[in-house]
């Protein structure tokens, strides 16, 4: 079982991203938050700053678009090449159809819920998505507790995952740390943001290494 962990940028220093790249280059992806300040109250940077990202970037990046209308925009960030490309599907007229659009762009195509949104609906087509994300915060901050109540979806996608053996990442994003992680990993989530649990830490690397393991303690561990 391979986990992946991929510190947010969120928590980052926003001028000195080169910097903040390479304190974390032992990490699995960069998760970079896209918001427009309208799907969330909260706005962040848009796509000409995360092709230049990814030029100085050490590491694939998992790009998390927090947007409005992500036909419109999302198909761009695959085309200047972010590894993975995660929309709402709260904000999608069609997920199917546009990620269908985004892996013919080459990228990895990612759905991600927010909260409120029910699960089961997805659990019929994941094998149109390359990651399911859930949101374990209302998205839109960085360091915010995690919603218990939303690990009971991880837990509902990872047996549907299991028992149709699907290749599809786990992914869960909000209020990650040292202390819950391995309890996550348990319930079935393979891919784990984190931001203020990395960011926060003078020695990011270590603090990365910590949380893998105790990721792949509680992988190891599923029933
Ligand atoms: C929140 C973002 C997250 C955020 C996570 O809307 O999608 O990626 O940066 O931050 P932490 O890990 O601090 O909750
Ligand atoms: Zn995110």
């Amino acid at each position: 079982m391979t986990v992946r962990i991929n510190p947010s940028i969120l928590s980052a220093d926003f001028v000195n991203f080169q910097a903040e790249f390479d304190t974390i280059s032992n990490a699995d992806l960069i998760h970079v938050d896209v918001m427009d300040n309208h799907f969330v109250p909260n706005l962040t940077f848009g796509q000409p700053m995360v092709a230049r990202m990814q030029q100085i970037s050490p590491l694939p990046l998992d790009v998390h678009l927090m947007i409005e209308n992500p036909e419109r925009w999302a198909p761009g960030f695959a085309e200047t090449g972010a590894y993975s490309v995660t929309f709402h599907a709260e904000a999608s007229q069609d997920p199917v159809a546009l990620a269908r659009t985004l892996r013919s762009l080459g990228a990895r195509a990612g759905v991600a819920l927010k909260p409120g949104t029910d699960v089961e609906p997805f659990l019929e087509i994941l094998d149109e998505f390359d990651m399911l994300l859930v949101m374990t915060v209302e998205p839109g901050f960085g360091g915010q507790g995690l919603i218990e109540d939303t690990l009971q979806k991880v837990a509902k996608a990872r047996r549907k995952i299991d028992a149709e053996k699907i290749d599809i990442w786990l992914q869960v994003d909000g209020g990650i740390d040292e202390n819950n992680i391995e309890r996550v990993a348990k319930l079935g989530a393979d891919t784990f943001v984190a931001g203020n649990a990395v960011f926060k830490n003078v020695d990011r690397k270590a603090q990365i290494e910590l949380l893998r393991n105790r990721a792949i303690s509680g992988c190891n561990h599923r029933q």
